[in-house]
Parts: C-alpha cells; structure tokens; sequence
C-alpha cells in the first residue's frame, strides 16, 4: 500500500483497505440484501456466526450502529443497561439507546484492568419496586479502548455469564476489537463470545475493512435486530462490495494483529525511554501516554508541533495522549515516531 506523510496514530480506524480487498469489493456478487439475497453478505455473515459460535450474525454499517441495535433489542423503554462509565458506548455513541430508545443508562465505574467489578454489577441491580427501572442488560468492552485496549481475561468473562445468569440479565459484549483480544489472550473468538447473548464486532478497525461491524447473537435475537436495523434506516441494498472487504478482512487479517501489537510495545518501550508516563499496561494495539509535565505548551500546541514534524496522535483530557498502531504502520515507522518524540 501506498503510504501517505504524516504517521497517522490517532486511530485504527484510519486504516485503508487492501489490494486484495479492494480487489475482491471490484469482484463480488451483490444482490439486494433486505430482500435476503446478496450471496456475499450472506457468507459474511455465516462466516462470522460461525467463528462466534453463535446462530446467527447481521451486518451492519457501524459499530455504532450495532451497538445501538443490540441495546434496543435486550431493552424496552423505561428499562435499564448497565454500564462502564469508560465504555465507548456511553461516552462516544450520542446516547443513542437514551435518544432513541429511551433506555436507561446505569453508569458504574471501569476498573483500571477494564472489567466492571462484579461487587459493583449486583449493586447496580434494581430491586423489584415500582420506583425504579428494571434492569435488563449488562454491556461490557472487550478490548477496553478507553484502558488502553486491555483485553478482559477468560476467568472474568466466565464470572461475568455466571453473575448475570444469577441475576437474570441479558450480556452484551462491544467487542470492536475483539479480534485484538483473542490475538492478545491466545483464546479463540468462539470462547470468547461464549458468554454473551449479543456481541457487535468491527472489521474496519485493526482488520482494516473500509466499512462494516456485525451484530451476533441467536436466530430470533437476530431476526428483531433485523427489524430494528430497517427501522434505523440501515437496510443497504447490493452491500457485497463493501462486505467482500469484510470477508478479506476476517479471513486474512486477524492473525497480522500481533504485528500491531508488537509495535505498540516497542512503541511504549520508546516512550519510556524518552521519559514518557504510559498510563496503562500495553498489550494490544493502544497506548496511552501523558505529555510531560514541564512541558510549557498546552496539548493542543504540542500536537501541532508534533503533526508538523510528521506524526499524528490524538489528545484526550488530563494531558493524555493516544496513539494506536494499525496495518499500514511498520516499525521504521515507529523508529520515526521516537526521533520525532526525541528531536522535536
Ligand atoms: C470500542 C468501540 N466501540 C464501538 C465503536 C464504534 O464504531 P464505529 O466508529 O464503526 O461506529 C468504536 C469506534 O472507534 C470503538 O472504539
């Protein structure tokens, strides 16, 4: 691929597609897929139905969108979702499930591995009074972006299904980057999605689709989601040529995550060595990092000078700074990511 001046590590989500999906989006059948009968989305979503070990799976234009889908099929107005107040569901998705579904966001914090403690899930569970909503839903974040894309372990997520049987609530996993846990971890997907009623997964993050996420669960979870995915307006017609890339993206460009992640570590390592705080442990493609305290500019200032030297990063609140590596990004890269940090 052709790469373009400046290092972009802002996101994953600004990969490009590949020759080979580029190639196959020019080649694929299409039919109208809300009739049922585009044979290329229909492979899609067996293929990820599949590896999920689940019934069925539902593409999608968006994480976004998935998510949203998902809550609005475990949820009806008035009841309640637990969530992380780190959970890119709550802080980045417009409150979609509130604005449109009038669902209830029960918010508990995200402890520093990115898992929700299960002391504080029972907790957050409505008694059965006439007052209050009725908890339905419990969503989790596998990888945990706003933890540095930590990955959950397999011990909690097996607590977790054991904690919401107990409790009678639906599990529902915004696994965006799951394909990064289960490279991280070394456990296979289907384990991973296994204790959960809906998952939403990305293929145009790390796996570098330009378009698409879908949405897993079982066969009458699905056909709701269905409706709901119609009714949001995102029923697309001859949509084969944007999930060929997805089919490239899951057949060929889930193992080379290992490649990002081991740049991300030697990213950090970098980082370190010119004095940098990182402020979560790196084990995927995610780090954080905090601008030096004597640094006499203000965030803004000093990603400007860094993006005139050639580097793009992106800046969250309390001097933090983000950068994600992703396909497209090779380690001279990153050797030219440390002189710009050193030298500039
Ligand atoms: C963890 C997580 N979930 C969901 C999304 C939403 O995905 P999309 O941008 O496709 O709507 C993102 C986007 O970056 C994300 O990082």
């Amino acid at each position: 691929m052709t790469k373009d001046f400046p290092i972009d590590l802002r996101s994953d989500t600004v990969t490009q597609p590949t020759p080979t999906m580029r190639k196959a989006m020019a080649e694929a059948t299409v039919g109208d897929d809300v009739y049922g009968e585009d044979r290329t989305v229909n492979r899609l979503e067996g293929v990820v139905a599949e590896l999920l070990a689940k019934e069925s799976a539902m593409f999608v234009p968006s994480g976004t969108m998935g998510n949203l889908i998902c809550l609005l099929t475990h949820c009806g107005r008035g009841e309640e979702v637990i969530i992380g107040d780190q959970a890119h569901l709550f802080l980045y998705e417009r409150g979609g499930s509130a604005v449109l579904g009038g669902i209830h966001p029960h918010i508990i914090s995200t402890a520093i591995d990115g898992s929700l403690p299960l002391s504080a899930i029972r907790e957050a569970v409505r008694p059965d009074d006439i007052h209050c909503p009725r908890t339905k839903l419990l969503s989790l974040e596998n990888t945990q972006a706003q933890r540095g894309g930590l990955p959950l372990s397999l011990a909690y997520l097996q607590s977790l299904r054991d904690l919401a049987n107990d409790l009678g609530l639906a599990l529902h996993c915004d696994g965006a980057r799951l394909w990064n846990a289960a490279v991280a971890t070394g456990v296979e997907p289907s384990v991973l999605s296994s204790p959960f009623d809906s998952l939403s997964v990305c293929l145009s993050k790390g796996l570098a689709a330009p378009i698409g996420s879908l949405v897993i669960g079982t066969q009458s979870f699905i056909d709701e989601a269905r409706r709901l995915r119609k009714l949001l307006g995102g029923g697309m017609r001859q949509v084969g040529a944007i999930a060929a890339a997805g089919l490239i993206a899951i057949e060929e460009m889930r193992t080379r995550l290992t490649i990002d992640h081991e740049n991300a570590q030697f990213l950090a390592e970098g980082l370190c060595e010119c004095g940098y705080e990182i402020t979560h442990p790196v084990q995927t493609n995610i780090i954080f990092f905090r601008q030096h305290e004597e640094d006499s500019l203000s965030l803004k200032e000093r990603l400007a000078v860094w993006e005139k030297a050639g580097l793009l990063v992106s800046d969250f609140r309390n001097r933090t700074i983000r950068a994600v590596t992703h396909y497209g990004i090779e380690r001279k890269d990153i050797d030219r990511v440390i002189t710009i940090l050193q030298k500039v």
